[in-house]
């Protein structure tokens, strides 16, 4: 038997939580019948976003769970009337999954700190210090200082100081590890004299001060503003406000990538990654962000900002892509 590929083992692990989810709540068995996203949720105790969300995902992604006409929600024929699904699932997923799950809990030594975010460590492990494409964009837009909102361990700043010695950069990150990361990275690179790192969040970017940041001439967003789409755009729209007020009239790089799930049905097996992406999005609360670029001018215009420029692509099950917005100068008085 040819073995999964690693995407298809972290889909079924997911399927797996989530299946156990229904089945602690009552939803497994409502689906012998069907169930809406509404009834889903209040069982759940969540929003009904992500509701919605897990329920597509099980639908797309298993042969267990299939979307109702009247727009609810199923078990599957064949999965209707056989017993032992619950059986299995707190036998094999409640009880000895979890042992699985907790393995090396309580090793002496373990690899990764408590204090370090397990997203931090993922970031700061991809040991990639190449060129990106995102760097290259930049560089061809003649970016000679940055305030890359969302930095992560600093590898875009890095890039862009190592390349050009006029360049200064500002970096702010929500998470500890990340800005640990992204200051011992730019101290060992020697550029700590022009890039600085700040633990700060994009929602309140109108306050942030830093020295020499009001001269910043471009703003970049990589894979941060997709965080602001629960529970509704709004929030996009209102960061994206606030560094309209914040850098009036800069320019904003938006580097992101296009979500699916609960966008679109009978979503190809090619985009597997970005399912994952996507109901990772809705349980954390991030929301699933807008399917297509109009869906993202949409945001831009809202803000009193203009997209100028859109470079899009797809790799590894991923549409991303990256936009060039202006932001507006707000109104006196606003
Ligand atoms: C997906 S990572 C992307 C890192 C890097 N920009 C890149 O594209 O490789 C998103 C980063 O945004 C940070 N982040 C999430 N929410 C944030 C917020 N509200 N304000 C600032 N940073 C945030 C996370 O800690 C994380 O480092």
């Amino acid at each position: 038997m040819a073995g999964q590929s690693v995407f298809e083992v972290i889909e079924g692990y997911y399927l797996a939580l989530i299946l156990d989810a229904f089945l602690r709540t009552g939803i497994l068995d409502r689906l012998r019948d069907e169930i809406t996203t509404g009834e889903a949720a209040v069982l759940l105790d969540e929003d009904e976003a992500v509701a919605r969300a897990l329920l597509e995902f099980a639908a797309e992604s298993s042969d267990i769970v299939e979307r109702a006409p009247a727009g609810t929600y199923r078990l599957r024929a064949r999965y209707r009337s056989w017993s032992s699904l619950p059986f299995h699932l707190h036998k094999l997923v409640g009880a000895y999954g979890r042992l699985l799950a907790q393995l090396g809990a309580t090793a002496s030594a373990p690899q990764v700190p408590a204090t370090t975010s397990r997203l931090a460590q993922a970031y700061a492990g991809l040991h990639q210090e190449g060129a990106t494409l995102v760097g290259v964009l930049l560089r061809g837009s003649d970016v000679r200082s940055l305030l890359d909102i969302g930095c992560g361990p600093g590898r875009l700043l890095v890039e862009l100081a190592g390349r050009d010695e006029a360049f200064r950069g500002w970096g702010i990150d929500t998470d500890p590890s990340m800005c640990s990361f992204a200051t011992e990275r730019i101290r060992s690179a020697g550029l700590d004299g022009r890039v600085s790192i700040c633990q700060h969040p994009f929602e309140d970017v109108e306050s942030l001060q830093m020295s020499g940041l009001d001269d910043v001439a471009a703003i970049h967003a990589g894979n941060v503003l997709n965080a602001f789409f629960w529970p509704s755009s709004a929030r996009a729209v209102d960061v994206v406000s606030g560094l309209t007020r914040r850098f009036p009239g800069r320019r904003l790089f938006v580097s992101d990538y296009y979500g699916q799930l609960t966008h679109r049905r009978r979503i190809g097996v090619e985009y597997r990654q970005t399912l994952l992406q996507d109901v990772a999005q809705a349980v954390s609360h991030q929301g699933i962000p807008p399917r297509d670029r109009d869906a993202w001018l949409s945001i831009y215009q809202d803000a009193g900002a203009v997209l100028q420029d859109v470079v899009e692509g797809s790799e590894a099950g991923i549409r991303w892509f990256l936009h060039t917005v202006r932001l507006g100068f707000p109104a006196a008085g606003v």
